[in-house]
């Protein structure tokens, strides 16, 4: 273990799931393992989501800053080296695993530490944060008013949030294109997650308004931002990682396909992941809500 701070006695280790067992179960367990695995493939793709979340911060000498579903660390780590070095950082996630690897990436960081928690019941101590963040981390929660009111307590009186979220679906190709490969080779059909727990819960932006309208939050701004999300990996990586991490994975196992469909499948993916590829980069369509409010 590093310099950064992570729980070390058995106890603290223990997977504290909070209200939201779900997810708490989802992100322990299979896919929470997946985005371990492609931690470096994800980290790459969303760098540039990073950028428009990151770049407009106000980030100041002994700050307290929080990143809310940190998962793998990558923003946690980007936060460390764009504040300055007497900020105090704090990673929290429902995930051990991806903890785990959070804080062995941070680990020549002293001014961050981890903590295992459902951020929608997690008490936050006394010592307020001056900033949280989140890059598509707060989509998750059962209760998500409940969940930002919490948020909302681990905030100064100044405090502000910012985070990061899925616009809807058919705004994004790197959300559509692997679920249309998916669904050629199925009857399965596709039902519309809403406003359930998931990667898109947030898509309705006078919706996500609300929610943080009525958790308390002021001087709302949701700005909608379409960007690329990019890799210089070969379409074979590529089309492995989205049979893996995408809405494919769910048409997937709801269909029950054995190998020969999935085989199917990928080379469905292999195909337009290839057709996307340019001078060395294969790049998707990405619509993102960036989301700023005061406590
Ligand atoms: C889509 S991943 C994003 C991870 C990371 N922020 C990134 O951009 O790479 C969502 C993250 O939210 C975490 N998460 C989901 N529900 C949560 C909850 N109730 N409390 C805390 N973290 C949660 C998951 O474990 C996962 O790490």
């Amino acid at each position: 273990m590093g310099r950064c701070k992570y729980p070390e006695s058995e106890a603290e280790q223990m997977a504290d799931f909070g209200e939201n067992p779900d997810q708490g179960k989802f992100w322990n367990e299979e896919p929470g393992l997946s985005w371990v695995e492609n931690d470096r493939l994800m980290s790459e793709r969303l760098e540039s989501i990073s950028q428009l979340l990151l770049e407009n911060l106000d980030l100041r000498p002994h700050g307290r800053i929080l990143d809310i579903g940190c998962g793998g660390g990558g923003t946690t780590l980007a936060l460390a080296k764009r504040a300055p070095p007497s900020a105090q950082i704090t990673g929290l996630d429902i995930s051990k695993p991806l903890l785990d690897l959070a804080a062995q990436k941070c680990a020549d960081h002293e001014n961050i530490n981890f903590v295992l928690a459902d951020a929608q019941a997690h008490r936050f101590g006394l010592q307020k944060f001056d900033t949280v963040i989140s890059r598509f981390g707060v989509m998750f929660f059962e209760n998500p008013v409940k969940a930002f009111q919490n948020i909302k307590s681990a905030l100064t009186v100044e405090g502000r949030l910012h985070f990061v979220c899925w616009a809807p679906l058919e705004e994004n190709e790197f959300f559509y294109a692997p679920l249309q490969a998916a669904l050629q080779h199925t009857d399965q059909l596709f039902i519309a997650p809403g406003r359930a727990p998931g990667p898109l819960a947030f898509s309705d932006a006078a919706y996500l308004r609300s929610l943080l309208e009525e958790a308390g939050f002021q001087q709302i701004e949701i700005a909608k931002t379409t960007t690329r999300v990019t890799t210089k990996d070969s379409p074979e990586e590529d089309a492995k990682l989205l049979m893996q991490i995408s809405l494919a994975t769910r048409i997937m196992t709801l269909a029950e396909m054995g190998e020969a469909e999935r085989a199917e499948v990928f080379r469905s993916m292999l195909a337009q992941s290839a057709a996307r590829q340019k001078d060395d980069k294969i790049s998707y369509d990405a619509t993102v809500y960036i989301v700023a409010a005061r406590a």
